[in-house]
């Protein structure tokens, strides 16, 4: 039976909900125990230095980018338009052409890795992919889902792959999908590409996909002189960068860039939204556009190249502060990831600290300052001298 709208006078007066005071309480709590854990925060690679403040009003806004962020929407309370800025940014800085590009802003990097990789199976269905034994925990789980056959390559003690390895277990038949580094998520070790070329070349595959995990490194390379030319002017077929990591933002998020022909592959119209499904997520978060895309007009390429400039300054103070005093430390060339020897218990979970086997490392980013160093060696000198007594 069909209901019929009442014709009834009666308004209903929807009160603004409020928190109990114990629940005010709690949350109160909450913040003060998330700032201060933000003061010893040295082990991931998240930039803590958030200034949002102009944004708090976009909170009670229900903004929703479903779809494809180049082609209006039914869902008009989006953000789209900035998020297209902000691609257009990171399309710049990784050298490719307005013509030749699509992309998206991502839940983070394990999303863009996905779409990637998701892209490069669409291309060659009977591709082998190949990665790292350093590469992050996503790829193993993104092959799984989607059913990629996979060859993992050693790892030389940088972290980079192993290319003798690699060439022992190409198989020249059949097409060489690739998840390459920029960097490594223990060690910062950045891929070589034109060795890779060569490779392929000498082995005459033809048939490639090369997906590129630049989840924290995709923005401060192309500010550093020298540094590995990892944009699209290399044969790189995507690229996945994550925002909450070098600018910094209070969710996950991210982009994924990629070569425009390869989305058509996977473009669907879909009336329900009046937009194309392209993208993994179908709701996609349009918050954290607009948070990265305010760092990025608030710093500008010479704010990004000062913050970049100082990790890469506080990486070399950090490596000086250990080895002086007797500790071992090391990063691979234009890094901020500064591997140690695994320290105690009480020090990784103070200092937030990411472990893996008998090692652990800091990641110099934008928020930390020498006096934080000084204090974790400190720390760090003191609980060795307890374990020596
Ligand atoms: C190299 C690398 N790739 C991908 C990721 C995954 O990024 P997210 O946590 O944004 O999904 C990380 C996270 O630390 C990483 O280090």
């Amino acid at each position: 039976m069909l209901l019929r709208a009442q014709n009834t006078k009666t308004k209903v007066v929807m009160d603004t909900p409020q928190l109990s005071s114990e629940d005010q309480y709690k949350l109160d709590d909450l913040y003060q125990r998330l700032v201060e854990k933000s003061h010893t925060f040295l082990g991931y690679p998240t930039n803590a230095n958030l200034h949002n403040e102009e944004l708090a009003r976009f909170l009670n806004l229900t903004i929703n980018n479903v779809g494809d962020p180049y082609i209006k929407s039914n869902y008009g309370v989006n953000t789209l338009d900035f998020e297209c800025e902000v691609l257009e940014f990171f399309a710049d800085l990784l050298k490719i052409g307005k013509e030749d590009y699509w992309g998206y802003a991502t839940n983070g990097g394990t999303e863009g890795n996905m779409y990637g990789l998701y892209l490069a199976r669409e291309k060659y269905s009977n591709g082998i992919l190949y990665f790292s034994k350093e590469t992050h925990y996503s790829i193993h789980k993104i092959a799984n889902l989607l059913n990629m056959e996979t060859r993992i390559i050693q790892t030389v003690p940088s972290g980079e792959m192993d290319y003798e390895d690699l060439q022992n277990k190409l198989i020249s038949e059949r097409p060489a999908l690739f998840n390459l580094n920029a960097g490594t998520t223990m060690k910062g070790a950045i891929c070589d590409i034109p060795k890779l070329e060569r490779i392929l070349k000498e082995r005459g595959i033809k048939d490639v996909y090369i997906h590129c995990d630049a989840a924290l490194f995709g923005i401060m390379l192309p500010y550093m002189d020298g540094a590995p030319q990892i944009n699209f002017t290399a044969p790189i077929d995507s690229i996945s960068i994550s925002g909450h990591k070098f600018l910094g933002a209070p969710m996950p998020c991210g982009i994924v860039l990629c070569k425009k022909a390869s989305v058509d592959v996977v473009r669907r119209h879909i009336e329900y939204i009046g937009s194309h499904d392209c993208t993994i997520s179908g709701s996609r978060d349009g918050f954290s556009v607009l948070v990265l895309w305010m760092s990025i007009k608030k710093y500008g390429h010479s704010g990004i190249k000062k913050m970049v400039e100082h990790c890469l300054e506080m990486t070399q103070y950090a490596i000086c502060k250990l080895t002086e005093n007797g500790h071992t430390a090391w990063a691979n060339p234009y890094s901020n990831t500064v591997v140690i020897d695994k320290p105690s218990d009480a020090l990784i979970k103070k200092w937030q600290l990411a472990t893996e086997g008998s090692i652990a490392h800091l990641v110099l980013m934008p928020h930390v300052q020498k006096p934080i160093i000084d204090q974790f060696v400190k720390e760090l000198g003191l609980t060795e001298l307890s374990k020596a007594v």
